[in-house]
């Protein structure tokens, strides 16, 4: 399947299949599920990063040397979408020190599947900020896209919002790509489409459930 350039799917192997295996398994207990799950997530957010402006740097090795490196051009900070995506908030803070954690709560309807906004806080800068946003779940694309009307509504570009997603159904990509072409994807594994409930099949079952317990 080809995408739009702005989508990256997280290159499939062995290592990363088995840990699907492991957290799309109806049996795995919930302490699984959450190790696995971190897994995947810090693999994504490490993606996330590559996707970020840089410019380039040298510096000098101890050995005396010039090395050509690069370093990160521009502040970021992190937006979860909660409250599935705050699981994805500590592999964000274990390789981001000190980051900014905004939060937007947005709730599916569990009968219509509408996203309905409840609160958002954000870093006060977040205009000349990187933003990457996370929710571990794209289904219809109802709730990414209300989150993306907060961040712009702040003033914040889609050119520099990364948004950070370990499952997603290809019905809630072709959406929400047209309607924000700038905005980056990072994507663990793209599955085969939405149930008649708007659940991504095969999927995972309900993410947040399944991590926070609450079942
Ligand atoms: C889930 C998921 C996404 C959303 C995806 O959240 O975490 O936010 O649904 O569905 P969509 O693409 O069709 O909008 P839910 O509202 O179930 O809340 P939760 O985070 O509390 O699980
Ligand atoms: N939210 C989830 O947690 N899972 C889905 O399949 C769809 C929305
Ligand atoms: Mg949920």
């Amino acid at each position: 399947m080809s995408y739009p350039e702005n989508v990256v799917v997280l290159k499939s192997n062995h290592q990363l299949k088995g840990l699907f295996t492991i957290i799309r398994n109806r049996e795995t207990k919930r302490e699984d599920f959450i190790f696995y799950s971190d897994r995947i997530i810090r693999l994504l957010i490490e993606e996330g990063l590559n996707c970020l402006p840089f410019h380039e740097t040298t510096i000098t090795t101890p050995t005396g040397c010039e090395y050509q490196g690069v370093t990160f051009a521009s502040k970021i900070c992190g937006v979860s979408i909660v409250r599935a995506g705050e699981s994805m908030e500590a592999g964000l803070r274990a390789v981001c020190k000190h980051i900014k954690i905004g939060k937007i709560l947005i709730q599916r309807d569990e009968e219509t599947a509408m996203p309905k906004l409840l609160y958002a806080k954000l870093p006060s800068d977040i205009a000349n900020r990187q933003v990457l946003l996370l929710d571990p779940m794209l289904a219809t694309g109802g709730t990414v896209s209300q989150a993306v009307e907060v961040l712009l509504e702040r003033g914040v570009k889609q050119e520099n919002i990364v948004f950070i997603n370990l499952v997603a159904a290809p019905e809630g990509i072709k959406i929400f790509t047209e309607k924000y072409p700038k905005v980056k994807i990072v994507i663990g594994e793209v599955d085969s489409n939405l149930n008649e409930k708007k659940y991504i099949v095969p999927g995972i079952g309900d993410f947040g459930d399944r991590y926070f317990g609450t079942e």
